[in-house]
């Protein structure tokens, strides 16, 4: 097959980008997307820079019609869709169950899981149709554990796994596989905003068996192969990347 061609969401920041600039070493096609034109336009000159053939779509995972846009464009211009990460997310908002509401679960449910529930709508039409693809979703550590004071962003993690699973079961004989890759703490502005400090960004450091936080390429290398062939026969499944976090 001709350069994969591969489709990311939320791909501005973090780990998104990381995993666009690590497909775009491999010579993928790629598609990034996101909300803002600007650094749209920028990632897009980087990939340029390394190679590849890239454009960015702008795209909103909440709203249906930026996801449909988003996969028609992308098979509009490069024929088929093989790779999609769904990687847009949020924190949401922390604090105690007895003060969530309901625009607290909506701020963070609506991108967390409605966002990956339209991705997998749009991107699993054409990739049944074409009879193959590989989608790769964004879990977390807190999408199988608990964490006081974070219910709504812990809820949707769980949320994201269970739609993977069910996902890749109705893909799974038309060739087309879905996986999620569950992070540890991950040195982006996620974690900066969710941390609120050097001393706790620390303590999570230290909290890690192999006491660092994970990198943004970390994740996108384990990405990259769970979307490469060398991962053919692995579906449905959550992939811990974490340094050990979950060994504990
Ligand atoms: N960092 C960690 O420790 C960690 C651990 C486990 C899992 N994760 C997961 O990894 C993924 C990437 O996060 P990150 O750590 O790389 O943080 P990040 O840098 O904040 O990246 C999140 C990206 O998602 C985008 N986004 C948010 N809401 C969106 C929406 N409604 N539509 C489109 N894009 C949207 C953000 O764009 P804007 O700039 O427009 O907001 C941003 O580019 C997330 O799903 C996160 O939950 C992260």
């Amino acid at each position: 097959m001709s350069a994969p061609v591969v489709l990311i969401t939320g791909a501005l920041t973090g780990i998104g980008r990381a995993t666009a600039l690590a497909f775009g070493r491999e010579g993928a096609r790629i598609v990034v997307s996101g909300r803002r034109d600007d650094a749209g336009v920028s990632l897009v000159k980087e990939l340029r820079e390394l190679g590849a053939e890239a454009g960015f779509v702008r795209a909103d995972v909440r709203h249906e019609d930026d996801v449909q846009t988003l996969v028609r464009h992308t098979v509009e211009r490069f024929g088929r869709l093989d790779v999609a990460v769904n990687n847009a997310g949020t924190e949401g908002k922390s604090g105690p169950i007895t003060e969530q509401s309901p625009e607290s679960y909506a701020a963070t449910f609506d991108t967390n899981v409605l966002g990956t529930i339209l991705s997998l709508k749009h991107e699993m039409r054409v990739m049944l149709s074409q009879g193959h693809g590989h989608i790769v979703n964004l879990s977390s550590t807190f999408g199988s554990r608990g964490a006081a004071g974070a219910s709504m962003y812990v809820a949707s993690k769980h949320a994201v796994e269970g739609l993977t699973k069910a996902a890749a079961l109705e893909g799974a004989a038309a060739g087309v596989r879905v996986n999620a890759v569950a992070p540890g703490p991950v040195e982006t502005g996620m974690l900066k905003r969710v941390a609120g400090g050097a001393d706790k960004i620390a303590a999570m450091a230290a909290a890690v068996p192999a006491r660092r936080l994970g990198t943004p390429e970390d994740i996108a290398a384990t990405i990259v192969f769970l979307a490469s062939d060398k991962a053919n026969f692995i579906t449905g499944q959550i992939i811990g990347v974490n340094g050990g976090k979950t060994a504990l």
